[in-house]
């Protein structure tokens, strides 16, 4: 019989989503076996129990990245955090699990895409993962791919594009007939909300007026392709009454679209990107999750378009700094509490990617996925002491309170005082069941509510779908 793990984190301040308290920490083989004062280790207490000082420091759930690209073969080029370092970055900033995304060109197997991604992620991973599938072209086949996924194989979120024309990008139809399949088999949609068309065409307009350089990339995108593209999002997914998630939000304009939404309840989640959210975009109380879209290339990488902005392949880093910077723009700064910072970082997205309270809380039976938190520490973001492979940091300089002291990924020590102990493999792909009761309750009331009053009277039908969707 294996020996067992235990691990006692003494006097820390417990800290989850709703509350928290001064409170110890045990965790047995993995997963947390006791939250309280004072905490006793089993009797026959044997020699490899660990105790963790905490005192005077906060005691978290383990970030979840919901958006990373490791390891992505894109625009002609790979990114260079592969599975392996980038999840011991994400390990050193106090992240325990990541959503990667398995892509497939058009016309390509969707399974196919995703035994291809677990095939490299697997023996590599440092910390647990999730995938995310994306959906860049629509047939039967793709229609029963994704009931496949969901049923067998722990997928219960799809990624449509409304950019990347001619590569990954679907049409309203297309966009229409992928909700309408996710609301079947209980996923949740998420989209990548900018107008393909129009960004396509600003840019052979920038390129005939001469302008070849990164800044010709901004200038092709004003902010209202994608408040435009997330208000389309939202109308077809809200007719079909499929939960949509939009990721990368990066406009205050497309952040209000989304907020607006959710106040009426027909918007669901927003994925607000640390690279490109800074806080003061939206309202602090509108976001929900944070993904940090973790796609990194070198600067040779990025020198392919030096003369072309538009072959410079799109995507900086964030995996590692995400959860410092968060601390530093929202907790340090004033604007949300210790509690919605567990909320942001964790929890939310356990909730809506059905991983809660296995993942997102520290309670009973959770797995013991824990940073120790030193909210009062400072530390300078640099490329030259980050664990990322890229050769450059976009929050180069930047001081941010909040430092990760020890970072536990199912229930072992893997990363305390600048050093690992952990092998590529440790982690594990977490399956993802569908039908989050997070999202999927409300759905299914207004779903029932449509039919009561439609089948109540026949006239009625239309008029009362037509009430929902403005619910
Ligand atoms: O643009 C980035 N960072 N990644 C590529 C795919 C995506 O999510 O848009
Ligand atoms: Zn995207
Ligand atoms: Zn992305
Ligand atoms: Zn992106």
């Amino acid at each position: 019989m294996a020996a067992r793990s235990l691990l006692l984190i003494r006097g820390g301040r417990v800290v989850n989503d709703d509350s928290s308290l001064e409170a110890d920490v045990l965790v047995e083989d993995g997963v947390v076996r006791a939250v309280g004062r004072h905490v006793l280790p089993p009797g026959d207490s044997p020699a490899e129990l660990r105790v963790l000082d905490a005192a005077g420091k906060l005691v978290l759930p383990g970030g979840i990245d919901t958006h990373t690209h490791m390891q992505f073969p894109f625009m002609g080029s790979r990114s260079v955090d592969d599975f392996h370092l980038g999840t011991k970055a994400a390990l050193a900033g106090g992240t325990t699990m990541i959503m990667d995304f398995a892509i497939p060109h058009k016309g390509h197997s969707l399974i196919e895409a995703f035994d291809t991604w677990r095939s490299w992620a697997d023996p590599k991973v440092c910390c647990d993962y999730s995938l995310h599938v994306a959906v860049t072209w629509w047939s039967d086949q793709v229609k029963e791919e994704m009931k496949i996924l969901t049923q067998d194989k722990g997928v219960n979120s799809f990624k449509m594009f409304m950019a990347y024309k001619d590569v990954y990008m679907v049409r309203d139809v297309e966009l229409y007939e992928a909700f309408s399949r996710c609301k079947e088999i209980g996923a949740i949609a998420q989209v990548h909300a900018e107008n393909g068309d129009l960004i396509a065409e600003g840019a052979k307009k920038m390129l005939a007026l001469g302008i070849t350089g990164p800044e010709g990339h901004e200038l092709c995108r004003p902010e209202a392709v994608e408040a435009e593209a997330t208000l389309r999002a939202i109308t077809i997914a809200s007719a079909v009454n499929c939960p949509l998630y939009v990721v990368h939000v990066m406009s205050k304009s497309a952040a209000k679209v989304v907020a607006d939404a959710r106040r009426d309840g027909t918007g669901y989640a927003c994925g607000r990107n640390t690279k490109d959210g800074d806080l003061g975009k939206g309202h602090s109380g509108d976001l929900t999750t944070t993904g940090s879209d973790n796609c990194t290339f070198n600067s040779c990488q990025k020198a392919l378009g030096k003369d072309d902005f538009t072959k410079i392949p799109n995507g900086v880093n964030g995996v590692e700094d995400r959860m410092s910077i968060i601390w530093e723009k929202g907790v340090h700064s004033g604007k949300m509490d210790e509690n919605r910072f567990v909320a942001v970082t964790s929890t939310n997205a356990a909730k809506i990617f059905n991983l809660y309270p296995r993942k997102g809380r520290i309670a009973v039976g959770s797995d013991a996925d824990i940073v120790i938190w030193d909210p009062k520490a400072t530390r300078t973001i640099s490329a030259k002491t980050h664990h990322q492979a890229v050769n450059f940091n976009i929050f180069e300089g930047m001081v941010c309170h909040g430092v990760p002291l020890v970072t536990i990924s199912r229930g072992k020590v893997v990363y305390e005082a600048g050093v690992f102990s952990v092998s590529a493999g440790d982690g594990k792909f977490i399956p993802r069941k569908p039908f989050a009761e997070y999202i999927y309750k409300r759905i299914k009331q207004r779903d029932q509510i449509t039919s009561i009053e439609s089948s109540d009277s026949p006239s009625l039908g239309k008029l009362s779908s037509i009430r929902t969707s403005e619910n």
